[in-house]
């Protein structure tokens, strides 16, 4: 596999190959995913939880965010490069601009922000600075004290339209990859099929273009608890490079996510 960039992703897509993606913080983990063949690896915000301990990924800095893309980005050959803007630092358009700039200078090829049709005029404005975008509906962990705790979103016919409407506005704005988080297996796939850019899921069920875990979710590492979406593929292989080798394999082939990791 040569360099992955969001034309690689696209072009997955038509092709019907799903896209394995997985979180990474630093460089040891990031070159191992990398030469496993991980297609893109995301500096999650998620870090807030995995890393620092905290409850929710709100602590969580530009610093932090830009620190973190830097270690990554050193032990990085092929994989695409994806940073996660955290907490309010794209509040505004302004502070949108100034904040992704930093992870792109840290090494990002890409950043990702949370939300739906309000981040139109942002996600416009970084595509026409040279910024790429993945929007992320869903679950989304910033907005976690709006939906009273970390819960399945899109469940009723409502909601789950309007996500859809969502989806297709962010796309005609510009963004080139969107992350479903948390929604039943139905609306994954229904939003999959209503955009031409690929969607990465978690909790999303097996229909997206591609999925993405929590690297200590894929190797059952955890200071909490395991996700109903997750599994651990350390188990069957002991050893890293392999558990990483056998996810993006069981992506590949269909097998991962089972019915057991969805949301019906
Ligand atoms: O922060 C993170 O790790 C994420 C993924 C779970 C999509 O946003
Ligand atoms: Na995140």
């Amino acid at each position: 596999m040569g360099k992955v960039t969001t034309a690689t992703l696209q072009k997955m897509k038509q092709q019907g190959e799903k896209i394995a993606t997985i979180t990474a913080y630093d460089a040891s983990f990031a070159k191992l995913f990398d030469q496993a063949g991980i297609h893109a690896i995301l500096i999650g915000d998620s870090l807030g939880m995995v890393l620092q301990g905290q409850d929710d990924t709100l602590p969580v800095s530009i610093e932090h965010m830009a620190y973190h893309t830097q270690c990554v980005k050193r032990g990085v050959e092929n994989t695409l490069i994806i940073s996660d803007m955290p907490f309010m630092s794209y509040a505004t358009k302004e502070q949108a601009f100034d904040n992704a700039a930093k992870l792109m200078q840290a090494g990002a090829s890409m950043v990702k922000i949370e939300g739906g049709l309000w981040l139109a005029d942002t996600i416009a404005g970084l595509v026409e600075r040279g910024i790429p975008v993945c929007a992320h509906l869903g679950l989304t962990p910033q907005s976690v004290n709006v939906f009273g705790g970390f819960k399945v979103q899109g469940r009723d016919q409502d909601k789950a339209q309007e996500m859809i409407e969502h989806a297709k506005a962010l796309e005609a704005a510009g963004a080139q990859l969107l992350v479903l988080e948390c929604i039943p297996a139905s609306l994954g796939k229904a939003i999959s099929e209503a955009i031409n850019i690929p969607t990465i899921g978690i909790g999303a069920g097996k229909d997206t273009d591609g999925q993405i875990l929590v690297m200590h979710d894929a190797l059952g590492i955890s200071c909490s608890y395991m996700p109903k979406f997750s599994r651990n593929f350390l188990i069957d292989t002991g050893d890293i490079k392999k558990a990483i080798e056998l996810y993006i394999d069981e992506v590949a082939a269909g097998n991962f996510p089972g019915d057991e990791h969805i949301f019906k």
